[in-house]
Order: C-alpha cells, then structure tokens, then sequence
C-alpha cells in the first residue's frame, strides 16, 4: 500500500486531511483507491475507485490526481479550502499574465526564503505541471520570463565564483519545469562593492532595453 498526503506543505498541527492511495493491478487495468481520512480523529471523509488503462503510469497518476483534486475540492469545508486559496490566487495571476517579472536579491549563493515559499504555492501538479507519457510537462506556456537580480559579488559563468551560484540555475530550473521556458536574466552584481553603482546602471539600461521591446510588441500586435 502506498500512502500519500493531501496536503503536501504544512506542519501536521495545519493538516486536516490525509489522503491513502493503494493501487491494484489486473492485467493491463489498474483499480486506485483514494480514501480521505481526518487526521485529527481518523474519520472517515470521502472515498473513491478510479479504474484506468495502464499505458503509461504517469498518465494515471496525472488523470487521478486531476480527478481526486476536482472531488476532493467538492467535499472540503470553507477552512480546509482556505489552504489552497493562497495557490489558487498565485496561479491564477501566472495564467494571466503575458509577462512575468520576479525580482530576487541573491541570499547565500541562492534565493530569499519569501521567494522559495511564492515557488511551493505555485508548483502544482494538475495546475502548472502535469505527467505525461514523456514525463513531467509544464502546462503554463508562452510567457515571457525576466529575472532581476541583485548581488553583492559577481558570479560569472566559467569563473571560480561562477560554481557558486545556485540562484539562476534554480530559478531557470523551476520555471522550466512548469512549462516558463521564455526566461532572460538581468544581474545587477557587485552591489556590496566600490563599483555597485556602475553596476546598477548597465542591470537598468538592459531592464529599459526590454521594456521598449515590449512596448513595440504591444504596438505590433
Ligand atoms: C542574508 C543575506 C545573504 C546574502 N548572501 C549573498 C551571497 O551569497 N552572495 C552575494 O553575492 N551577496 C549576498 N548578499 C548580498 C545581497 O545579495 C545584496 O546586498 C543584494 O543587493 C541585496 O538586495 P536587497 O537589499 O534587495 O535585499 C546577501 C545579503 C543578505 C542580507
């Protein structure tokens, strides 16, 4: 039996509801049973059986998850819809967006806390990435990405200090992985040093370079 929790990001005091999966194959079907326990009494909330064709485990997984989330959602109370509301707003600005800009200070050699706790709200399987037959697939798709930064040192690709930076490959990581693959990088770098203010200005002048290039898109179009 495999058990799996609803609620993924969350101390167990915040956990109300604790989802049990167990699979059974025959042949080339498999029967998923979902059961939505309480945590606090282990009361029964809610079950289901979820019968599929076994082509490609993943697509199950994607097909069951997307259909335990629409039935699950149906029987939480108000308090335990509160949990998601948070996501669901996040997410909905990111589909609506055409541009998304994200400001992040580098914080030892990586990102703030505050933007990796944005990241776990909208990282979603079923909303922003789903499983298909080839694996992981990012479902938000054509937007335009720009990632300022800010550091005290510099971090050139190819240079000893450039092994060090785990804030682009991270960030460029993640947003891929949920289907932002349109993604420019702005550093504004050596912000702790004599020369930041040189810096600043050569971030400024490429972040002014993007912003009439989109301005003319918008008159293009
Ligand atoms: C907690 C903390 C950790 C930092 N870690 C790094 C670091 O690993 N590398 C670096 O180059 N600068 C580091 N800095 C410097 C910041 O990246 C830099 O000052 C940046 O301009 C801060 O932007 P902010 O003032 O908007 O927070 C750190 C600053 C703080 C406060």
């Amino acid at each position: 039996m495999k058990v799996a929790r609803a609620a993924a990001a969350g101390t167990d005091r915040q956990l109300t509801g604790q989802m049990r999966l167990s699979a059974r194959r025959e042949g080339g079907c498999v029967r998923i049973t979902a059961q939505l326990i309480q945590v606090r009494d282990q009361s029964h909330l809610w079950a289901a059986e979820y019968d599929r064709e076994l082509r490609s485990v993943l697509e199950v997984q994607t097909q069951v998850a997307s259909a335990i989330g629409s039935e699950v959602r149906l029987k939480l109370t108000p308090a335990q819809r509160s949990y998601l509301s948070t996501s669901d707003e996040l997410i909905g600005e990111l589909q609506a967006a055409d541009t998304i800009v994200i400001g992040a200070p580098m914080y030892n050699f990586s990102i703030p806390s505050s933007l990796k706790a944005w990241i776990d709200q909208i990282v979603r399987l079923g909303k922003t990435v789903g499983y298909g037959p080839n694996g992981p697939q990012g479902l938000l798709a054509r937007k335009k990405v720009v990632v300022i930064t800010s550091r005290g040192a510099a971090y050139e690709k190819g240079t000893a200090r450039g092994a060090f930076d785990f804030q682009e490959p991270y960030l460029l990581h993640i947003l891929t992985f949920i289907g932002l693959t349109d993604v420019t990088f702005i550093h504004a770098e050596n912000q702790g040093r004599e020369e930041a203010e040189v810096f600043f200005s050569a971030a400024a002048e490429r972040i002014g370079g993007i912003v009439i290039d989109q301005d003319q898109q918008v008159v293009a179009h």
